[in-house]
């Protein structure tokens, strides 16, 4: 690995996950390697099944890797014990899932405050305002998840996850749960904080209409790195579609 690399915002090298299934083991994760620079918005397609999620839970330090490194911002995430790690994560990542994983007694403001460490003291008003206010939820502030809808709970986890300013957002199917107008919302929202914030994001989808907003989609198939798509900005599904299909040698989809 060379310095530049790891200074990079994201490094995974060679990154190794099995896991044992009875007799038999599963290659999750067999050898992947990713690099991700500073306010690009990369894109993980695959099948079913490919290690999608195992590689962006061992992005997030959310599982330990058999072998390789995972390196963020310079700092390789196997250094780190499980405090460190935790405090880590929470400086350099935020971290979006299919399901929002908001917490449904609180109120939306609540769920954005919650990862915010304590000395950030009356910062952190003005934070929750701004994101409240950039996400479009302002008025929403004092509603409980249960009263949101599935794209107003996605934006309210997308601002929980950039409440401590990460430099890199980590997103698993994030418009999963959601209708094509509301995911494409989702992914307008996530494109803004690339191009007019600088940060680096990975997200994890099965659908063109989705990757063509990145700039770059890896394409995973059984653990290993199978193709990379360079997408040009005109952002259509049906080129994307096609490029995905040929670089799985014209597989299903799934
Ligand atoms: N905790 C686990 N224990 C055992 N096997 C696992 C575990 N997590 C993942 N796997 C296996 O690792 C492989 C990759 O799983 P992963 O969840 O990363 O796939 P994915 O590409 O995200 O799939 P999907 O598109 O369905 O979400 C699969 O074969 C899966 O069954
Ligand atoms: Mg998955």
């Amino acid at each position: 690995m060379t310095s530049t690399d790891s200074s990079k915002p994201l490094h995974v090298q060679q990154v190794i996950k099995t896991y044992q299934q009875g007799t038999s083991k599963v290659h999750a994760l067999d050898r992947v390697s990713l690099t991700v620079e500073p306010g690009e918005f990369v894109a993980i397609m695959g099948a079913s099944g490919s290690g999608k999620s195992t590689l962006l839970h061992a992005m997030a330090g959310l599982i330990d890797v058999d072998g390789g490194t995972v390196t963020i911002a310079g700092q390789d995430l196997s250094q780190l014990a499980d405090g460190p790690l935790t405090r880590f994560r929470r400086d350099n990542l935020g971290i979006v899932f299919q399901a929002y994983n908001l917490i449904p007694s609180l109120t939306a403001e609540a769920n954005i405050r919650l990862p915010a460490p304590k000395k950030m003291g009356g910062e952190l008003d003005a934070k929750v305002d701004r994101l409240l206010q950039r996400l479009g939820m302002i008025e929403r502030r004092h509603h409980k998840p249960g009263a949101l809808s599935g794209g107003e709970q996605q934006r309210i986890a997308i601002a929980r996850a950039l409440i401590c300013d990460p430099a890199i957002l980590l997103a698993d199917e994030p418009t999963g749960s959601l209708d094509s107008v509301t995911g494409t919302q989702i992914c307008k929202l996530l494109r803004r904080l690339v191009d007019e914030e600088r940060r680096s994001i990975v997200m994890v989808t099965h659908e063109p209409h989705v990757a063509m907003w990145a700039d770059r989609i890896c394409v995973l198939k059984d653990g290993t790195n199978l193709a990379e798509i360079q997408t040009d900005g005109t952002r259509d599904p049906q080129t994307v579609a096609r490029q995905y299909q040929e670089a799985l040698g014209g597989e299903v989809l799934v």
